[in-house]
């Protein structure tokens, strides 16, 4: 550990929040891992610590809180990454469950985790970052549920800095775009398309090199270092063969 301070992440036990909370380990931060599964951080690091947290549960997340208010190292940093895609389908043809559930986990999530932590983040001139998306401000084809949580997201992360204007937290939407989790596309695209491996190829076929979660979680320790003076509103990446949401080069 180098510096005396300690970062949350939540989501840590896969995909962007573990890459992430790795990251900010190595970078010689303190770092305290939240999510559901305890169990796929098995060797974790001496520097993080894991905590089992819902962000969905309002009694899960003020158990967070208290962790951080006992923990010896002060917070000054809080990654809200735990995030979940809505199965692939069509507005007409999407379940209402599925739009409740995104919204509940990718936008009230990450709601009531800020609320609950921010004291802490104001006292300790801290930082609150978001892992969005680049559909928080172009949708694709059926997706909208999990695009209209990303704009929801993101149009919150922009009201949160309004409002904290003056004070001395810096608020940063991190937004990536075509993401390849592990060589079977990662979880969060598994679960997107009910595990049909001929649906997650078609996403990357002959996409040179999609980005990965430790792509991602450079962007935040990167974010998360810049003086304090320093707030990156915003940053979109993609890989270089995507342009844009729907210019993407294909080899084949
Ligand atoms: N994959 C992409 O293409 C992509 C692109 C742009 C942005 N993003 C965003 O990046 C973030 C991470 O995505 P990823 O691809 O790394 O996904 P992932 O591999 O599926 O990981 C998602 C993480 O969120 C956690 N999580 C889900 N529901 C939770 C809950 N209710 N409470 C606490 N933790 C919860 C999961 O852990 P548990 O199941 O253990 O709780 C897991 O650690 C998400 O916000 C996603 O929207 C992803």
């Amino acid at each position: 550990m180098l510096f005396d301070d300690a970062h949350a992440v939540t989501g840590a036990s896969g995909g962007i929040g573990r890459a992430t909370a790795e990251a900010l380990e190595k970078a010689g931060y303190t770092v305290i891992s939240a999510s559901r599964r305890l169990t796929t951080i098995p060797s974790a690091p001496t520097g993080i610590t894991t905590h089992q947290f819902d962000v969905t549960d309002a009694d899960s997340v003020a158990t967070l809180e208290r962790t951080v208010a006992e923990h010896p190292v002060p917070l000054t940093l809080l990654v809200n990454n735990a995030g979940i895609p809505t199965h692939a389908a069509t507005v007409a043809d999407s379940d209402v469950t599925d739009w409740r559930g995104t919204y509940d986990t990718n936008v009230i999530g990450s709601v009531q985790t800020t609320q609950a932590l921010l004291p802490h983040l104001i006292r300790n001139r801290g930082h609150v970052q978001f892992i969005g998306s680049t559909v928080g401000r172009v949708p694709y084809e059926r997706g909208a549920a999990y695009a209209a949580s990303k704009h929801a997201l993101a149009a919150m992360v922009q009201t949160l800095r309004l409002e904290l204007n003056g004070e001395p937290v810096r608020v940063t939407e991190i937004a990536p775009g075509m993401m390849r989790g592990d060589e079977a596309g990662g979880e969060f695209m598994r679960e997107r398309f009910n595990n049909d491996p001929e649906a997650i190829a078609a996403v990357y076929q002959g996409v040179d090199h999609p980005l990965t979660p430790e792509d991602v979680a450079e962007c935040v320790v990167w974010c998360a270092t810049r003086p304090a003076h320093v707030d990156v509103d915003l940053m979109e990446i993609r890989p270089l063969a995507q342009a844009a949401q729907h210019k993407v080069h294909r080899t084949s």
